[in-house]
């Protein structure tokens, strides 16, 4: 059963003319739909211990084991098709996976892997090579848990239909190397790649995703995801969510988010650690005409834009606000919604060798600053959403900020100290004299370019 297809040995993939296979292709979204429209039950109590035992007809425990050529199937409810627990090794090789069969409870599949079609759990190592698996009613495809458990996958096709149905799925500290993965999901909150609880450790190369539900992002990142030449569509959701201390990368990528925002970093607390996200030679494109490339609520967050496109119909490329999102992922909740999960947010942003577009938006007690660098170029300005709020904007000596109208600052750092980099458009820069940042400027008003100016803002 060799699936795989010529385009995914077109490296670089990022070319935006060529056809790219995905699943649906074989099997239309169209044909399950009764199926997508079942709503994730996330409104059950959260338990951490596992209550529903892992069961499945084919089950290997301290074993090593090979499938080859065979052809895998379990219809019934809470159950997997394959696990390989406690130790084993397993090999499964030109095999094709099929599992009908809902779960009763989104937390113990989400945390333990109940109902996924293929489960390695408990240090087990699990090797899939040109397999096909298929699930309906909501099943994730490939689930590793626990520390120690490896899944490597190469050539693979998954298909889901029906809620929570993870293309690839890692938690309690499982890893998954994949390369050549094809993923089509039709229901909501389904991303292709997904960590949970406490952590997942995710690593893709060569594939292609493609999401059509509410909360199905291309990556769910909780623990560490890194992405490497990978086509990404989530048509009802931001190409990512990473929440708190996750760490994430795209490298040579190309990705459409649909709904939200580009990436939505978020968190419940501040505590939970720096949230880190990098984008290298990517492209980022947000059809969402009120979203912006890059979103932070409740969070610390840091991003780093490397020689990357991030192309919005809103005119928005960043927001920090005084949110978080609901538990339905499809909107941004605020103090009404839950009073006990929202916060503000600190988001910065590192951009070198980029051209943007797009404004930043600062809410309520946020703080987001800008850092330019390496002939980076950027048109926008910055505003405050709602309530008093911080924006920071660090430029180098080789980059230039194109204002698109006024702008009031905490911080204004500039290595170009005639401020010839800044091209006003006959807009113009309020500073705060009294910040640490601006004691360089010195209270001082400079003329910029196109006839607006940098002064200090009047005290109130
Ligand atoms: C994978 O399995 C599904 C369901 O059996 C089938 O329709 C599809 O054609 C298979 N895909 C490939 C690429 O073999
Ligand atoms: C793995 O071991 C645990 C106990 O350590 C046991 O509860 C579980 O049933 C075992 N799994 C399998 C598949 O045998
Ligand atoms: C499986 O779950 C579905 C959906 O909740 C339910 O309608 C069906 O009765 C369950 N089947 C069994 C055998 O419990
Ligand atoms: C993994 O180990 C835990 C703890 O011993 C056990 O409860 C669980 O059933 C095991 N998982 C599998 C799939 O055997
Ligand atoms: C995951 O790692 C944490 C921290 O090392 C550890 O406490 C926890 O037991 C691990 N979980 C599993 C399921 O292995
Ligand atoms: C994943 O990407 C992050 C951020 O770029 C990087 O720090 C980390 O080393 C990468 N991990 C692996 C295993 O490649
Ligand atoms: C900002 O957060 C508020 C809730 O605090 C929410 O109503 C609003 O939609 C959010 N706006 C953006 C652009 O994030
Ligand atoms: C603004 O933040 C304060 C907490 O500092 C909170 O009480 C209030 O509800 C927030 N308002 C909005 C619209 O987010
Ligand atoms: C402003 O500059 C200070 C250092 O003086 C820094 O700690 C803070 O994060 C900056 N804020 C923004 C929004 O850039
Ligand atoms: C700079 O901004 C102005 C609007 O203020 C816009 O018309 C112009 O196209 C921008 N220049 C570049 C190179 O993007
Ligand atoms: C200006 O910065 C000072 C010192 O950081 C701060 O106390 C003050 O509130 C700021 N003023 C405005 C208008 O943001």
């Amino acid at each position: 059963m060799k699936v795989f297809l010529l385009l995914l040995q077109l490296a670089p993939l990022i070319s935006g003319s060529i056809v790219i296979n995905e699943p649906s292709d074989i099997i239309p979204e169209q044909q399950w739909s009764s199926d997508n429209a079942i709503k994730a039950d996330y409104d059950i109590p959260v338990i951490y211990y596992q209550t529903i035992a892992n069961i499945a007809p084919y089950i290997v425990a301290h074993q090593r084991k090979t499938f080859q050529n065979a052809v895998l199937k379990d219809n019934s409810n809470d159950t997997s098709v394959l696990i390989a627990a406690n130790g084993s090794v397993v090999h499964v090789i030109d095999t094709e996976v099929i599992k009908f069969g809902y779960s009763s409870d989104l937390i113990q599949a989400s945390f333990f892997g109940t109902n996924a079609a293929v489960l390695a759990a408990n240090h087990s190592q699990l090797y899939l090579s040109d397999v096909n698996i298929t699930t309906h009613n909501g099943a994730a495809n490939i689930y590793a848990y626990g520390t120690d458990t490896v899944v490597d996958a190469e050539n693979i096709w998954l298909y889901s239909s029906g809620p929570t149905a993870h293309g690839l799925y890692a938690s309690g500290n499982g890893t998954i190397n994949a390369r050549n993965v094809q993923v089509f999901s039709g229901g909501n909150r389904c991303s292709a790649f997904s960590g949970d609880n406490p952590a997942g450790y995710i690593y893709i190369r060569d594939s292609v995703a493609r999401t059509a539900g509410i909360g199905s992002a291309v990556g769910f990142v909780l623990g560490e995801m890194n992405l490497t030449n990978v086509v990404g569509s989530a048509e009802r959701s931001p190409a990512f969510f990473t929440i708190g201390g996750a760490v994430g990368s795209c490298t040579n990528c190309e990705l459409t988010a649909g709904l939200l925002a580009g990436l939505v970093i978020f968190g419940l607390d501040k505590s939970s650690g720096v949230n880190y996200f990098s984008l290298d030679h990517t492209k980022l494109t947000i059809t969402d005409e009120t979203a912006p490339a890059l979103w932070f609520g409740g969070v610390v967050g840091e991003v780093y834009v490397r020689h990357t496109e991030l192309v919005t119909s809103s005119g928005i490329l960043a927001v920090a606000n005084y949110s978080t999102i609901t538990q339905e992922f499809n909107f941004y909740a605020g103090y009404y919604d839950d009073p006990s999960a929202v916060n503000t947010a600190d988001g910065r942003v590192f951009v070198e060798d980029s051209t943007l577009t797009g404004d930043l938006v600062a809410f309520n007690g946020s703080t987001l600053g800008l850092h330019l660098t390496d002939n980076s170029f950027w048109t926008g300005k910055g505003y405050i959403g709602y309530g008093s709020a911080d924006l920071g904007v660090v430029l180098d000596a080789s980059s230039v900020w194109n204002l698109t109208g006024d702008t009031a600052l905490l911080n204004l750092t500039n290595a170009v100290t005639t401020f010839s980099n800044i091209r006003s458009n006959g807009f113009s820069i309020t500073y705060n004299a009294s910040a640490p940042a601006n004691r360089p400027l010195r209270s001082r008003t400079f003329k910029l370019e196109g006839g607006g100016t940098v002064s200090p803002m009047s005290r109130k």
